[in-house]
């Protein structure tokens, strides 16, 4: 609160007067809202000065490659350093996959390599040449119909705020091409590197069980 007679600054003014405006939870959207993009822009920007950086120490150049993502051909110039996840999300246009710790910890990052599972932020874009990369936005069917994990999760509310959910799909759709009939442990254990903040293990497990047709609670 401003006290009376305190003189404010014309844009402090101007805060205030909008303050006023605003209903709490209009504010709390701005806020969000500018919160987000404040932070994805110092990601990205603080991302590509790295590599820049990192570019100009050992003199690297980008190379144009050839990979294969979500069947298809897709030529990219990356850096030698340059992880997968990095190309796949700001190269490729593929956010389905998340960054979160960016450092082998979360699994916010998981894409398949050749139907198993990978944490994206620790391979190098080179390395995959000639292997088969599949993000969350590869796994729905031939028509665009949701694959049975992704459809199960939905059916069990598994996801609360969403952020791991991609990385959870991921996991899951390499378990049951490996494993289609998963005891509940061995689900677990598969999904084990796939952290949520939320708390919503058990609800991602569910969901397993169900896409492997075992039923929710087995
Ligand atoms: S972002 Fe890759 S493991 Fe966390
Ligand atoms: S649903 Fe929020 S982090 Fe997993």
């Amino acid at each position: 609160m401003t006290e009376i007679g305190t003189v404010l600054p014309a844009r402090e003014c101007a805060l205030e007067d909008e303050r006023a405006r605003l209903t709490r939870r209009e504010l709390i959207k701005r806020i969000i809202a500018s919160g987000a993009v404040a932070s994805a822009s110092s990601y990205v920007g603080a991302s590509l000065a790295g590599c820049a950086r990192a570019a100009g120490a050992a003199g690297a150049v980008e190379r144009l490659i050839s990979l294969n993502v979500n069947g298809q051909l897709r030529r990219v110039d990356v850096l030698p350093q340059e992880t997968l996840a990095m190309t796949l999300r700001y190269k490729l246009g593929l956010t389905g996959t998340k960054l979160g710790c960016d450092r082998t910890e979360c699994g916010a990052c998981t894409v398949m390599l050749d139907d198993s599972s990978h944490y994206s932020c620790s391979v190098l874009t080179h390395s995959v040449r000639g292997r088969r990369v599949v993000t969350v936005e590869g796994v729905r069917g031939p028509n665009g119909e949701l694959h049975p994990v992704q459809q199960a999760f939905i059916d069990e509310l598994s996801p609360q705020c969403g952020f791991c959910t991609s990385g959870q799909v991921v996991a899951a759709v390499a378990l049951l091409k490996s494993n289609p009939k998963p005891t509940r442990e061995q689900a677990r254990a598969a999904l084990a590197g796939n952290l949520c903040r939320c708390g919503a293990y058990d609800n991602y497990l569910n969901g397993v069980m169900r896409a492997s047709g075992q039923g929710s609670a087995t």
